[in-house]
């Protein structure tokens, strides 16, 4: 299996222009690498006008459609070639209060939508890792049928080493023993995030993760390039 590398753009770039300017960049820059599964995950707005890359969203209501302001549900979603959406982004349960009940929730109408959802986890800096886990594998992935949580893909993202956070830097060592623990909770595939670069990128493939979330890095498209190109 190629290495999953999702590039979660956050909310940038700016302006369309912006956003067309990198995702070229990026597309052209790795036409001829079939060494990864290459995935751009761009605000709501860009997914219409980005064409040729699969695509994933960075989050998605839990409801089809109805009286929920500003949501945008996985149903639609799945008309703009968007094949994963990413749910429980630390940003997300810390900035917008997201808790595992409502992550649960996004899961199943993901699966539902025939969508591949990208499950985020991970402790902050101090907490016990394990614990943490525990309770969001426990609770996010609650009532999943075994046939349906082969089409999940974990993201275990220790929040104190994402770059706009601490930043600090969790070796892949370090993150080889929170994946051998997630694997006794959850036999299928797993990826990493946090600071991961061109230079660091091999270093969690190695140890066992089958992909990564890329922030930071995935904008600034040399390095992306390069990155994909190490693998
Ligand atoms: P980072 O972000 O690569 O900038 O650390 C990763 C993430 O938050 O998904």
């Amino acid at each position: 299996m190629k290495p999953l590398i999702i590039a979660n753009w956050k909310c940038n770039p700016k302006t369309r222009k912006d956003a067309e300017e990198l995702f070229n960049k990026v597309k052209n820059g790795v036409k001829n690498t079939q060494k990864a599964e290459i995935v751009i995950a761009p605000p709501f707005v860009w997914l219409p006008i980005l064409r040729g890359m699969t695509l994933a969203a960075q989050d998605c209501a839990w409801e089809e459609c109805g009286p929920y302001t500003g949501e945008v549900s996985p149903q639609m979603l799945e008309g703009f070639g968007v094949k994963y959406v990413i749910i429980g982004h630390s940003e997300r349960r810390i900035h917008f209060k997201e808790t595992d009940e409502m992550i649960n929730k996004k899961l199943k109408a993901i699966l539902k939508a025939g969508l591949r959802p990208v499950l985020c986890i991970g402790e902050k800096k101090g907490e016990n890792a394990k614990t943490i886990v525990s309770g969001q594998i426990e609770t996010d992935l609650k009532d999943i049928a075994e046939k349906d949580l082969e089409k999940v893909i974990i993201a275990y993202e220790p929040i104190w080493a994402i770059s706009t956070n601490e930043g600090e830097i969790c070796s892949p060592e370090q993150a080889k023993a929170m994946l051998n623990f997630i694997r006794t909770k959850f036999n299928h595939r797993i990826i990493y995030g946090g600071s991961v670069d061109s230079k660091i990128v091999n270093g969690y493939l190695k140890v066992g993760f089958e992909g990564v979330l890329v922030g930071g890095a995935s904008l600034r498209p040399d390095e992306f390039i390069k990155l994909i190109k190490n693998v």
